[in-house]
């Protein structure tokens, strides 16, 4: 871990106790998970103890505490995506990326998990990935979309 990207972001935050969430998704945002040691270094220069930002850390969808993968698919498998083969597409998404369901490649490109009703129904089946929305997708073509964030 880089610890001068962890004082650039307490830094921005001016070292506030009560900015401990925008520190933390700044954390998540560039590690794409909470290393153990990012939280240790913020929780010392915040002066709060270490529980609070483990809390918080667990608490929250948005933050992980294990490496995940710098883009995030997301297959929704609310009723109307589940109906129209939802289930296949995540199926299929785990044989491209070689990875189970809530997982993170190898390479730590991509981590996939299958969510609820991502309020876009009309579109079902849908995939996100990290903030697109691919609406009406057939499992033929997770390839096409996973080459658009692939390095
Ligand atoms: S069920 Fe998938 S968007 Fe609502």
């Amino acid at each position: 871990m880089d610890e001068q990207i962890v004082d650039t972001i307490l830094e921005r935050h001016n070292e506030q106790p009560s900015a401990l969430i925008g520190i933390l998704l700044d954390v998540q945002e560039e590690f794409h998970y909470l290393p153990k040691e990012a939280l240790t270094t913020i929780t010392d220069r915040l002066n709060i103890p270490l529980s609070r930002a483990y809390c918080l850390a667990t608490f929250f969808k948005a933050f992980s505490l294990v490496p995940r993968g710098k883009h995030i698919i997301r297959v929704c498998m609310g009723t109307a995506c589940h109906v129209r083969g939802g289930l296949k597409i995540l199926e299929k998404l785990e044989r491209d990326l070689k990875v189970k369901t809530g997982g993170t490649t190898e390479d730590l490109q991509f981590s996939l998990d299958a969510v609820n009703c991502l309020g876009c129904c009309g579109l079902a089946p849908v995939v996100t990935a990290d903030d697109d929305i691919y609406g009406k997708v057939a499992s033929t073509k997770t390839p096409k979309i996973l080459k658009k964030y692939s390095k």
